[in-house]
């Protein structure tokens, strides 16, 4: 009875949605990890490196100097100022200050631009496998996700015919995310290209591009996003990025976007109803990661590289897996098709990716997490944004466990 009541009082939005390091992975619990049990939910989705000294020393230094109170509901100017610097100098992209919305994360600013625009029956196209926060924060803003399934064989980038197929009179937003959670895929300019010049037919359609991982890419791929390929779609396209990543500073909480100035408004609007500002230390720390020294995003670039070409060449030899190599972030997302109807070492015949990895976890404690979670399987990921040592082992694990396969 008491239950019933309790659950009776949940508003239907939430229930629609599942809780992030659960029962769903988040954005840290797909980490090769071990020993490890089935709930953990380390947030080890993110460097392991240290935020830099200097931009630790430049929250210190907001402390000191008493920056410590309320600030501008969306973001100092001194910040809006470093973000336009960072667009114009990274993106050749132009935005005033009016134009650009900082947040607590890219997390708030995803979803403040999604309760600002949506109302029900209005469709969001995701390409699959997505960071599983898309879908969840559509629906809670009142909006319906679209997913639309990528395959292996299209190194998990959307076709334009497949984006032209997905848009109906009803689409307010394609999501854009490249290099991409979980695959590691990004986007070359003449891919991008290939999908703007579809949105162009589309005016109804706003493109919203999660650049979070842009620093985060190898073998000198060229970093792009739609505002910039295609000029034509500035006045409807949101960039949003943010410190967590590139200046592993995931706690310090700051993303930011910048877009049409309406939508910026509608969106600060929420926020000051909300949270008000994100952390003012964070916001001077984060003034300091965007206009200090960036050598260090090269020297993290170069571990971040070995690994993945570590995890993708051992994956690579293990019975049933084929692991392709991504160009960007710090995941990688290989096929297990090759072990499905095969029986683990419990006797267990693995039917799914889920069968796949709950066994991998049993037999050899390695914590991965299905592709199906995702969109896309029977496939799981691993981030390698962790020890190399530890990969190393968690891949001749997992080798291990493909070759015990029966
Ligand atoms: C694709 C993607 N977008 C956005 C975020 C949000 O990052 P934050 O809220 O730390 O800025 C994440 C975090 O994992 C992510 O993977």
């Amino acid at each position: 009875m008491n239950r019933v009541m309790h659950s009776s009082r949940i508003a239907a939005c939430s229930q629609r949605i599942g809780p992030l390091g659960e029962t769903r992975p988040d954005a840290g619990s797909g980490d090769a990890q071990w020993p490890s049990s089935r709930t953990r939910s380390s947030a080890s989705s993110q460097p392991d490196f240290d935020t830099p000294e200097n931009i630790k020393r430049a929250g210190i230094k907001a402390i000191e100097q008493g920056k410590t109170k309320y600030t501008n509901v969306d973001g100092i100017p001194e910040l809006k100022a470093a973000i336009a610097r960072k667009f114009k100098r990274e993106n050749g992209l132009d935005y005033k200050p009016s134009q650009i919305s900082v947040g607590t994360g890219g997390k708030q600013v995803l979803y403040n631009a999604f309760v600002a625009t949506l109302n029900p029956g209005d469709e969001v196209i995701i390409p699959a496998p997505y960071w599983v926060s898309y879908p969840d924060m559509v629906l809670l803003a009142g909006g319906t996700p679209v997913a639309v399934e990528t395959t292996f064989e299209s190194r998990f980038k959307m076709k334009p015919e497949q984006l032209a197929r997905a848009v109906t009179p009803n689409t307010k937003w394609l999501i854009f995310n490249s290099p991409s959670n979980p695959t590691g895929a990004a986007y070359t300019r003449a891919e991008l290209k290939a999908l703007t010049d579809v949105l162009i037919q589309h005016p109804q359609v706003w493109i919203l591009s999660d650049d979070i991982y842009e620093h985060l890419v190898y073998d000198e791929f060229e970093f792009t996003t739609p505002a910039q390929v295609e000029p034509a779609l500035y006045d409807r396209t949101l960039t949003l990025n943010g410190v967590s990543k590139a200046y592993c500073m995931t706690g310090w909480r700051i993303g930011y976007a910048a877009g049409p100035e309406s939508l910026i408004k509608a969106m600060a609007t929420i926020q000051s109803q909300s949270t008000s500002n994100p952390s003012s230390i964070s916001q001077w720390a984060s003034v300091e990661a965007l206009d200090g020294p960036q050598d260090f995003i090269p020297k993290h670039n170069d571990v971040f590289k070995q690994r993945r070409d570590l995890v993708v060449s051992m994956l690579n030899q293990a019975n049933g897996l084929q692991c392709p190599k991504p160009q960007g972030a710090f995941y990688v997302y290989p096929s297990c098709a090759g072990t499905m109807g095969r029986k683990a070492p419990s006797g267990k015949k693995l039917a799914t990716d889920e069968d796949f990895v709950t066994e991998l976890l049993e037999s050899e404690g390695v914590a991965v997490v299905q592709g199906t979670a995702f969109g896309l399987g029977p496939a799981f990921r691993i981030s390698y944004a962790t020890k190399t040592e530890a990969l190393e082992e968690a891949c001749r694990r997992i080798q291990r466990f493909c070759g015990n396969l029966t």
